[in-house]
C-alpha cells in the first residue's frame, strides 16, 4: 500500500507568518508560541517512490529541502515526476519558477490554467526541453505519476487576483479552480485547496470519501475586515468559510468522509493557534487542522 499525501505547506498566501502582518497569529508565530506554516501545497505518491506535486508555492525550495521523501537520489535526479496546479493564483505558481534548474518533470493543468501561464513569459524560464506541459481535461482520468491516477472536477472559484476585472465572479464553475480526486497504491484522496461553495455536485463527489484536503482558508467570512486588515470577506476571494449555516464545517457534516483535512488557512485564522476555542470546534467536528509536514497514509 503505496499511498501517501505529505502536506509541505498548510497555509494560504502569505503564510504564517506574513511578511507585512502584525495580526495576533502573525505575532504568535514569529515569537515561536504558534506553529509557523509555508504556503499551499501538498507531495502524493501512489508507489512511495514517485512523487507529484500539487500546486508550487512560493515557498517550495524550503518545502523541498524539509521533505525528506522528495530529496535528490543523484547528481540530478530526483523523484518528483510532475507538478499539477489547481488554478492560476500566486500562491499556487510562483514556486514554478523555482523549479527551473534544467530539471525534466511533466507540467499538468487545465487549459484554462496553461494559457495563463503562457500569457505570463516569465514561465518560459521552464525549458521546454525538459519540462512537458501537459492539458488536461475536465472529468479524463490520467497518470500522475507511476502508480498514481488522478481526474480533476470543477470547483466554484474565481480567476487569478491579478486577472481580475472591473467586475468578478466569485463563484465561476469551470477550469479556471480545480479539485483533484487521486488514486494509486491501495488509496484515494480528494484535494480541493480553494472552493467558493460547498454546491450539489462537490457534496455528491466527496460523499464517503476516505479522505478529503479542503479550503481552510477563512473560519469567518469577514474576519480580515473585522480584523482589520483590508476590506475583502472570503466569499470575494471566491473561498467558502469555515463556520456558520454556509461554511464547511456545516456542509460536511452529513457527507460520512473519513478523514477531513483544513489546508490553505488564512494566517488570521484562529484554528491556527492550537488554543483556540476555534480549534477545539473544529476538531470536535471531525477536522485534522492540517501543518507542514504532516503525513496522512490514505
Ligand atoms: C487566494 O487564494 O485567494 C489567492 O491565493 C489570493 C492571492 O492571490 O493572493
Ligand atoms: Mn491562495
Ligand atoms: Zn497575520
Amino acid at each position: 500500500m503505496g499511498f501517501r499525501a505529505h502536506i509541505l505547506g498548510a497555509a494560504a498566501g502569505g503564510g504564517l507568518p506574513q511578511w507585512n502582518c502584525g495580526c495576533e497569529n502573525c505575532r504568535l508565530a514569529r515569537a515561536g508560541a504558534i506553529p509557523a506554516q509555508s504556503q499551499s501545497s501538498l507531495a502524493v505518491t501512489g508507489n512511495g517512490n514517485d512523487w507529484a506535486v500539487l500546486n508550487a508555492s512560493p515557498d517550495i525550495r524550503h518545502q523541498l529541502t524539509e521533505c525528506a521523501a522528495l530529496h535528490p537520489t543523484g547528481l540530478r535526479e530526483v523523484p518528483l515526476t510532475s507538478v499539477l496546479v489547481t488554478n492560476g493564483d500566486i500562491d499556487h505558481v510562483a514556486g514554478l519558477l523555482t523549479l527551473r534548474e534544467m530539471q525534466s518533470f511533466t507540467l499538468f493543468a487545465t487549459a484554462g490554467i496553461h494559457d495563463v501561464l503562457a500569457q505570463n513569459p516569465i514561465f518560459a524560464a521552464l525549458n521546454d526541453k525538459v519540462v512537458t506541459r501537459r492539458t488536461v481535461g475536465l472529468g479524463a482520468p490520467f497518470r500522475l505519476a507511476p502508480g498514481l491516477w488522478a481526474e480533476l472536477f470543477p470547483v466554484p472559484g474565481k480567476v487569478p487576483l491579478y486577472l481580475e476585472g472591473e467586475t468578478v465572479e466569485t463563484d465561476l464553475v469551470g477550469e479556471q479552480t480545480v479539485g483533484v480526486h487521486l488514486t494509486g497504491g491501495g488509496g484515494s484522496a480528494f484535494y480541493i485547496p480553494g472552493c467558493a461553495m460547498l454546491n450539489d455536485d462537490l457534496r455528491a463527489r466527496l460523499h464517503a470519501a476516505p479522505l478529503v484536503f479542503f479550503d481552510g482558508t477563512l473560519w469567518h467570512d469577514d474576519e480580515m475586515v473585522r480584523a482589520g486588515l483590508g476590506d475583502k470577506t472570503g466569499k470575494r476571494m471566491g473561498h467558502i468559510s469555515m463556520s456558520g449555516p454556509d461554511g464547511s464545517i456545516a456542509g460536511f457534516a452529513g457527507l460520512k468522509v473519513g478523514k477531513k483535512v483544513f489546508v490553505h488557512m488564512n494566517n488570521t485564522n484562529p484554528v491556527l493557534n492550537p488554543s483556540s476555542p476555534e480549534r477545539a470546534e473544529a476538531e470536535a467536528a471531525g477536522w485534522i487542522i492540517g501543518q507542514d509536514g504532516m503525513e496522512i497514509a490514505s
